[in-house]
């Protein structure tokens, strides 16, 4: 199987790299017409993703590992919460393309397919008259495609037939989302997560309460916070991931650490995640195939 999947996804970087040369090469001769420029609009997109928002020490490796027992997913481990850069990078892009003052003279949707030549005749007009330190020329529609290039290139690898996802237990208050900020930014980058890939779904993982006894472990991995600040965290945190899943049940939903290890409800919640994932919810998976992970406090 490795191999024709390989062939389909050089065949599309040679696709897309000899469509930028023809575009760049037609740029030269000035001309600025759509299908001379279809290469800007690189449109290389993981068709469907899973990712696992968790709170730490809350089965979200036993959960990633169940997902993992399908065939055709691939849920990629803990990195440091590494989109939380691209987000903060789309940030920037988003700021420095949209709002300094000079930027407001043009309308760079109407130019996302323009030529170079175009383009620097745009600069060229202004620069004399004025001062451009945020020249750019992104159009927002370039950036999203950026971002999801840069998604598929990496996660979306083995061809458009698999499910591609990472897990990571950063994406809570305290950590990736700023204690002050936590809802602002739960709030874009959920948003954008799902920009990300065609279908995105989201598993929010986490013990059932958000009680300190419930998540001793966690608060042990880290004593630098006191108790009270660890605790208002959390339960923002988990507060979020309530009210996001009551809100978008069609690609969110709640994964409770209990749950997964209590045999009377174990069997019940794999066909749940399945049926959610659109999955045949009799696929055997277990959460608990991983060394230890059937000793729930371990
Ligand atoms: C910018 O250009 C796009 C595409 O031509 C157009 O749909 C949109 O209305 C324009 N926006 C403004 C503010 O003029
Ligand atoms: C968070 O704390 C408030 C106030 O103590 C409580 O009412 C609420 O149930 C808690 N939320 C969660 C998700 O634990
Ligand atoms: C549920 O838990 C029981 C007891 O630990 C275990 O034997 C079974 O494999 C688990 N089922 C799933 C779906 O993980």
């Amino acid at each position: 199987m490795r191999k024709p999947v390989f062939t389909i996804l050089s065949a599309t970087l040679v696709l897309v790299t000899s469509a930028t040369e023809a575009s760049l090469q037609a740029g030269q001769h000035g001309r600025n017409q759509r299908d001379r420029n279809d290469a800007y609009r690189l449109n290389l997109v993981a068709d469907r993703c899973v990712f696992i928002l968790a709170t730490g020490q809350s089965g979200s490796t036993a959960l990633m590992d169940a997902l993992n027992q399908l065939p055709h997913y691939l849920i990629r481990g803990e990195q440091w919460a590494a989109f939380w850069n691209i987000y903060e990078s789309y940030l920037n892009f988003k700021w420095t393309t949209t709002e300094p003052q000079s930027q407001l003279k043009f309308n760079w949707t109407a130019y996302q397919d323009a030529s170079l030549e175009t383009i620097k005749n745009l600069y060229n007009q202004e620069a004399p008259r004025e001062k451009l330190p945020w020249f750019n020329e992104f159009p927002q529609e370039r950036i999203i495609a950026a971002i999801r290039s840069y998604y598929a290139v990496l996660y979306g690898y083995y061809g458009q037939s698999f499910v591609s996802g990472f897990k990571d237990s950063r994406y809570v208050c305290g950590r990736s989302f700023t204690t002050d900020r936590c809802a602002e930014f739960f709030n874009g980058f959920l948003p954008f997560l799902r920009s990300l890939c065609n279908k995105v779904k989201v598993l929010f993982n986490t013990r059932t309460s958000a009680s300190l006894s419930a998540n001793m472990k966690l608060y042990d991995m880290d004593r630098s916070r006191s108790e009270e600040d660890f605790l208002k965290e959390l339960n923002e945190t988990h507060a979020l991931y309530d009210s996001y899943v009551a809100g978008n049940s069609d690609h969110a939903f709640r994964v409770f650490y209990e749950d997964m290890f209590d045999p009377a409800k174990n069997t019940t919640l794999a066909m749940e995640i399945l049926e959610f994932l659109d999955e045949d919810p009799a696929t055997p998976i277990r959460f608990n195939r991983m060394p230890d992970s059937n000793k729930p406090d371990s």
